[in-house]
């Protein structure tokens, strides 16, 4: 569904490629997980991917067309969650579904469903300052899941949570993944997170980045926690802990 086709990008301030022929596929469905060094250009993938920047070479496809004719496709969530904090937790949901002109008895109904869906429907009057972090990534995973886009990109999503509050998001993710099946890419420098959540884990390992290295995690659905404590799940965890280390020494 997704495919970087020999992009080439750089920022116009910048007098580097971040990335040079980069190509890459992504399957309707797949749940990857990019995973690389900090500032080695895993948002600006994000970026290019719904059109925030234009590449210098090459194209970016959704469904065998050029972006640039496509409408919809893609939904972002960063890692701080843009909430609104004068709008209740409802009206922050129903958001999306304003902008579409949905009728009132549609997203009523629809914003029902959706809170109870991720837990948060007794706290539909509250405001996002009233809620832990862990709740309102769940109303920012919500909202993105309501703007209708079949790819979900989120960045970073859960980096800021505390550790308990990160694997149990973790797992209900994956639970929504299976759910909605959407396509999603997710950003993160956790090796642990990307091997719990992700069929297929991309490496960004240099800059400018020219290729993916890609690994299929041997691992099916559902998971559990003691998945990871496989040999082969733990001896993936310290192949890729260590090109990440490399990254660093660079
Ligand atoms: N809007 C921008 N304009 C110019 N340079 C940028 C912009 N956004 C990011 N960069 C540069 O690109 C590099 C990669 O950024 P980014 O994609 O955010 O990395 P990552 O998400 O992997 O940490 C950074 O070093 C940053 O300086
Ligand atoms: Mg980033």
């Amino acid at each position: 569904m997704l495919e970087f086709n020999n992009i080439t990008f750089k920022y116009s301030s910048d007098d580097y490629n971040m990335m040079e022929g980069l190509s890459f596929k992504v399957k309707d469905g797949e749940f990857i997980s990019i995973i690389g060094a900090s500032g080695c250009g895993k948002s600006t993938v994000f970026r290019l991917i719904n059109g925030l920047e234009k590449p210098q070479q090459g194209k970016v496809l959704v469904d065998g067309a050029e972006i640039s004719i496509k409408k919809n496709y893609s939904a972002y969530m960063p890692q701080k969650d843009l909430l609104y904090p004068w709008r209740t937790i409802e009206k922050n949901i129903c958001l999306p579904m304003e902008i579409q002109r949905k009728s009132k008895a549609e997203m009523a109904q629809t914003v029902e469903e959706m809170l109870k869906e991720v837990g948060l429907w007794e706290y539909r009057n509250k405001y996002p300052k009233d809620l832990s972090g862990g709740m309102k990534q769940r109303a920012s995973f919500a909202r993105t899941l309501l703007t209708g886009s079949e790819m979900l990109l989120l960045d970073e999503p859960f980096s800021a949570l505390d550790s308990l509050t990160k694997i149990s998001l973790q797992e209900w993710l994956v639970g929504e993944w299976q759910k909605y099946k959407k396509t999603i890419l997710f950003v993160t420098h956790d090796v642990e997170e990307a091997l719990f959540l992700s069929k297929k884990i991309f490496i960004i390992k240099d800059r400018p980045v020219t290729y993916f290295e890609e690994y299929e995690v041997p691992l099916s659905y559902p998971r559990s926690r003691e998945d990871m404590k496989r040999s082969d799940i733990a001896d993936m965890k310290e192949m890729l802990i260590n090109q990440l280390r490399q990254k660093v020494e660079l």
